[in-house]
Order: C-alpha cells, then structure tokens, then sequence
C-alpha cells in the first residue's frame, strides 16, 4: 500500500510518500480499514518534532484518526462487518491507504456526515465534550471562554458549550477567525492578544468573570485567562501552544476559590473506558441529529500530508484540516 512515512524528527520535510508492506490481517478485537479521509492536527506536528508525551521513533506511520470502509474483521469483532463506513481513533497509522483499529475505537458514520467530516469529527469534539462536560462540570446559563478558538478543538467547544446551554466568549487572533467562531455559535469573539480581563469584564457585566476557561494555549494567555475567571471558577488546561506550562498565581486561586483542572483524552480512554465509550455513543446521537458538525478549511491529496501539516504551522487552518485518497 502506499503511505505517508515519518522518516526522522523533524518539520514537514521530513514527511515521505513510500510504498510499505500492507497490515497484517486484524487480530482479535480489530478491524482493517480502508482509509479514505484522515485529520491532520497539532497534534501531528508535535509528533513528527518528537515532542509529544508519545513518542514513537522514526520510522513510523503519522495519523490518529481516519474514516474509511471496513475490508475485514478481527476474532471476536460482532459491531462491525465488511463493507461498513466506520470513523476511528488510533495511536499511530491513519496517513496510509489501509489499518488497522481497536473495534472499541471506532463507531459508524452519523447520517448526514460526510466521511471527510468523520475522519476528523472523534478527536477535536470527544476532547471537548470530555473538557467542558466532565472535567469542567458545565452547567446551562454558564458563561464559557473558549481560546484557540478558530482550532480544532476551539470549534468544537464553541459548538458543544452552546448546545449545552452556556454563553460562550471566543478568543482568536484574526477577523477572519472570530468571524467563523461567531458563525459556529459563539455569542461574543475578541483579540486575546489585545488583553483580555477588562473586555471579559465589560462582557460579563454583574457576573464579573466567566464561569470556565477552555485553554490550549497556556503561558501568558492562561496567567490572563485566570484574571478573567469570577468566583468558584474553572480553567480547563488542554495544550501548550503558546510556547510552554504555565506556574498558576495560587493567591488567585485562593481569592476567588478557583480550579485549575488538567484534560487529557488519552486518559479517559485508557483509564476510564466505559465514559469514553459513553461519551461518543452520545456524541454520535447529536451527530446524527445534525447538531454537531466539524468545520474543514483545507483539504489536500494524503500524498501532501507535509502541506498540511504546514498550513497547520502556519496557523492557516480554521477548523479542520483534512487528508483525502
Ligand atoms: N488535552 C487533550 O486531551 C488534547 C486533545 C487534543 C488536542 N490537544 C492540544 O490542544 C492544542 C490545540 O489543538 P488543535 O488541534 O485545536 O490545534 P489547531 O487546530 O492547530 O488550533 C490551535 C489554535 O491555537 C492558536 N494558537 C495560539 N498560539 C499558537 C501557536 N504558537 N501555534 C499554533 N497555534 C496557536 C491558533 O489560533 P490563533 O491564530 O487564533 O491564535 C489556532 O487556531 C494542541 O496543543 C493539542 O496538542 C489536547
């Protein structure tokens, strides 16, 4: 089969389009799919630059997650059969033509979702429903920030804390993006970068705050985001994207009796499986019922995953971005 091959550390250059041996047949509890969309994410590039907490060494297979037609079954496999449109999550492997994937990985394709959509609908929206639902315990009438929130993740925590009853404020660094944000649903968009605690507080009015933060970005925008928090409040830690953890000022917490609570997907799956299969039965429904769909800006062939991975760099992608074929 044909696939993209990660072949050292490092930027999109070191992305190869190889011919490789085909997966063996699946085993038990697994499925061998046709892949015919995959996402592509940050997620990647910090793979490929080997500084993600899983770190597989060169050579290997990128891609976490993909869409496709199940080819064959594995022992013990009864969810699914041959010929199936299916959506899964894996650990490594998606930027091929075929895989392999835990059945408990995978679900079907809502109706009315394209595959292109699947492919990358489990990742950005499971983290964010496991976010505000779970870890961030949102109750409707609450007031949400969601920053980074034209990414992947950032969409899809617009889309959920409005379906679920919060009034959501989106930070994001161009008109371009808050535009999009305000069109998937967010009540209010601003410049993170212009200061955030007096426009959230002009925003809250009596409130004086938001209720929970959804941060991927950490460094100075988590020591802001933690200003804008009113009383008993909660900032969910998602990612570092702006260069590095950050040491909460802990008088903070203290004065106004707020959470500082880490998210980590791959926990959830790995430790508490039952919610994690609870959640996408859940997250399938609303799919299904038109009420969550992921937002794709680019598209490209899977043979220019490295494009991909650098439109992501280039902080280009609004959204998702998509591999095709
Ligand atoms: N904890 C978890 O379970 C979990 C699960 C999935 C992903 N993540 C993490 O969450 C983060 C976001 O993932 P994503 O897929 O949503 O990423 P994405 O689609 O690339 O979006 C990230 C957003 O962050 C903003 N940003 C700020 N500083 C940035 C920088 N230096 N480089 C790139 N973007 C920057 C960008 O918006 P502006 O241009 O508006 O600033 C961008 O829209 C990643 O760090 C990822 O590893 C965590």
């Amino acid at each position: 089969m044909k696939a993209i091959v990660c072949e050292a550390f490092g930027g999109p250059e070191v992305l190869a389009w190889r011919d490789v041996p085909d997966p063996p047949p699946p085993g038990p509890g697994e499925l061998q799919v046709h892949i015919q969309a995959r996402g592509a994410q940050y997620v990647d590039v910090l793979m490929l630059a080997g500084k993600y907490q899983f770190r597989p060494e060169p050579p290997f297979i990128p891609g976490n997650e993909g869409a496709g037609e199940v080819v064959a079954v594995g022992p013990g496999v009864t969810r699914f059969k041959p010929g199936e449109k299916i959506m899964s999550r894996q650990r490594l492997g998606a930027f091929a033509e075929l895989g392999n994937a835990k059945a408990e990985d995978c679900d079907q394709v809502p109706s009315g979702m394209s595959l292109e959509q699947a492919a990358v609908f489990r990742g950005a929206h499971h983290t964010a429903y496991h976010a505000l639902m779970q870890r961030g315990r949102l109750q409707p009438g609450e007031w949400v920030m969601v920053n980074g929130a034209a990414g992947g993740i950032g969409i899809a925590a617009i889309q959920i804390a409005k379906l679920f009853g919060a009034t959501v404020i989106a930070t994001a660094s161009n008109e371009e993006k808050r535009r999009i944000c305000l069109e998937e649903g967010a009540d209010y968009a601003i410049d993170y970068r212009a200061g955030l605690r007096d426009k959230v507080k002009e925003l809250t009015g009596a409130r004086d705050g938001v209720d929970i933060v959804y941060d991927p970005i950490g460094a100075e925008v988590f020591d802001e985001s933690l200003r804008c928090l009113r009383w008993g409040g909660r900032i969910l830690v998602l990612g570092f994207l702006g260069g590095g953890p950050s040491t909460p000022r802990t008088n903070y917490l203290l004065i106004k009796g707020l959470e500082v609570i880490g998210v980590r997907l791959g926990g959830v799956t790995e430790y508490q499986p039952e919610i994690g299969r609870e959640n996408m039965r859940k997250l399938v429904e609303l799919a299904g019922q038109g009420k969550l769909r992921p937002r794709i800006s680019h598209s490209f062939p899977l043979e220019r995953a490295a494009d991909a991975i650098q439109t992501i760099i280039d902080r280009k992608v609004i959204g998702k971005a998509v591999l095709v074929g």
